[in-house]
């Protein structure tokens, strides 16, 4: 049977970190359904469709990836969607408390949806679309942390 895994976030915007983590899921499971939270308390960056738009620039050559967003509780979309596992990335200690919480929870929401956690490359572990962020914002170089249209898409945001 097929395993498909959904890898959902923020991604405002995606990073180098979130396509190390996409690549490495894809390499596990059938099918990872990258998926865009739409309703949320922080005021994004870049729109919905902006994310999805450099999400699927950014995995266009991973055949078994494909990018979506949702709403409403994660769980109810992974069923909606036939996946099982849910991918969450694990930078450092400081992440798990958080993703130990939320997994916990998930896994009491529906007990027929498993969280699998993965760690991103070493080189990625202090990258955050936050700090990317901020950096662009300030004009630093943010090259090596995001693919190069999002760092043109940054710089378009930020001269404006
Ligand atoms: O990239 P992020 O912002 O850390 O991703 C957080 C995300 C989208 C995984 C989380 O906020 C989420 O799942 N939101 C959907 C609402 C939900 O299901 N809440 C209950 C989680 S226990």
């Amino acid at each position: 049977m097929e395993t498909r895994a959904v890898y959902p976030g923020s991604f405002d915007p995606v990073t180098n970190g979130h396509i190390d983590l996409i690549q490495r899921s894809s390499a596990l499971f059938d099918q990872v359904i990258v998926a865009i939270l739409r309703n949320t308390d922080k005021t994004p960056l870049f729109t919905v469709e902006e994310r999805e738009e450099m999400l699927k620039k950014a995995v266009c050559n991973m055949k078994n990836v494909s990018v979506t967003s949702f709403a409403g509780l994660l769980v109810d979309s992974v069923e909606q969607l036939g996946a099982s596992v849910i991918v969450r990335g694990i930078r450092a200690v400081s992440d798990y408390e958080y993703e130990l919480q939320m997994a916990l929870m998930n896994r009491r929401l529906s007990n027929r949806v498993e969280t699998v956690f993965m760690l991103p490359a070493e080189s990625y572990s202090f990258l955050s679309s936050k700090l990317v962020k901020e950096i662009a914002q300030l004009g630093g170089s943010i090259n090596g942390f995001v693919p190069p249209h999002v760092e043109e898409r940054l710089r378009s945001k930020f001269r404006k």
